[in-house]
């Protein structure tokens, strides 16, 4: 690709901790606006290559069966490929008569999904990579929090279908580390040690190497806490 091309393309990608670019879409579940329209609410945005192949219809199945795990986060689902309305709706159909595959059946896609052929959407969202396919959305998953401000973004190429629990460990360490001011480490799952924030003065630093409370200081800047199991599911499910 032609290196100013390839420059702008990058330069339009949002980045982490940028507002979700705004729009108004047709999507599966009616018009949304976007993002104004989940306010309170996370979201994760993501797109697919293309509406009747394998690796989507499995993806969509396996997004689907895990909605309300995913609601009851306090996070909606919202779809996006840059194939029109009735493609959509014929392809989630099939989904639900006719495939069945590991175990899931009857799978209803209820989270909108919306149609993108004119691909502004997806082109405000950096989701056409031309080096990957010039026609087709990536992989694309955009985490967005209840200010409307991206928190994280993860893309997949078009060979490769996403890992659905990465992708709720992903919600829930984000809404986790948020709640109680801490870092999540390496592989982190609820019930782990989680990472206090590094000491900002020498006073600290000697403290924290020096005091044998709640912590663990592996050195001065790298000290980890207990945090329950019990405490991460009642924030995260208001329960
Ligand atoms: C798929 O979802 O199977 C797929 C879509 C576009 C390109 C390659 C695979």
């Amino acid at each position: 690709m032609d290196e100013k091309i390839q420059e702008k393309v990058a330069m339009s990608m949002p980045r982490i901790g940028d507002p979700a670019p705004a729009f108004k879409a047709v999507t599966t579940q009616g018009e949304i606006n976007f993002p104004a329209d989940y306010k309170g609410n996370w979201v994760i945005l993501f797109s697919h290559p293309a509406d009747f192949t394998p690796v989507c219809t499995s993806e969509f199945m396996t997004f689907a069966t895990m909605e309300k795990k995913f609601n009851e986060a306090n996070c909606k689902l919202v779809g996006l490929s840059v194939d029109g309305l009735y493609s959509h709706i014929a392809w989630l159909r099939t989904i639900k008569e006719k495939i069945e595959y590991k175990g899931m059946k009857n799978v209803e896609v209820t989270f909108p999904l919306i149609e993108d052929i004119t691909m502004e959407v997806a082109n405000k969202y950096g989701m056409i990579q031309p080096g990957e396919a010039t026609t087709k959305a990536v992989r694309a998953v955009f985490y967005i929090d209840p200010k409307g401000i991206i928190r994280t973004i993860i893309y997949y190429p078009l060979s490769l279908g996403r890992n659905f629990d990465e992708l709720y460990r992903v919600l829930i360490g984000l809404q986790a580390a948020d709640e109680f001011g801490v870092a999540m480490p390496a592989d982190w799952r609820p019930g782990d040690d989680v990472i206090v924030p590094t000491a900002g003065s020498c006073g600290t630093a000697k403290e924290r190497m020096e005091s044998k409370g709640e912590m663990t200081c592996h050195d001065w800047f790298f000290c980890t806490k207990k945090l329950d199991e019990d405490k991460v599911w009642k924030a995260v499910l208001k329960k």
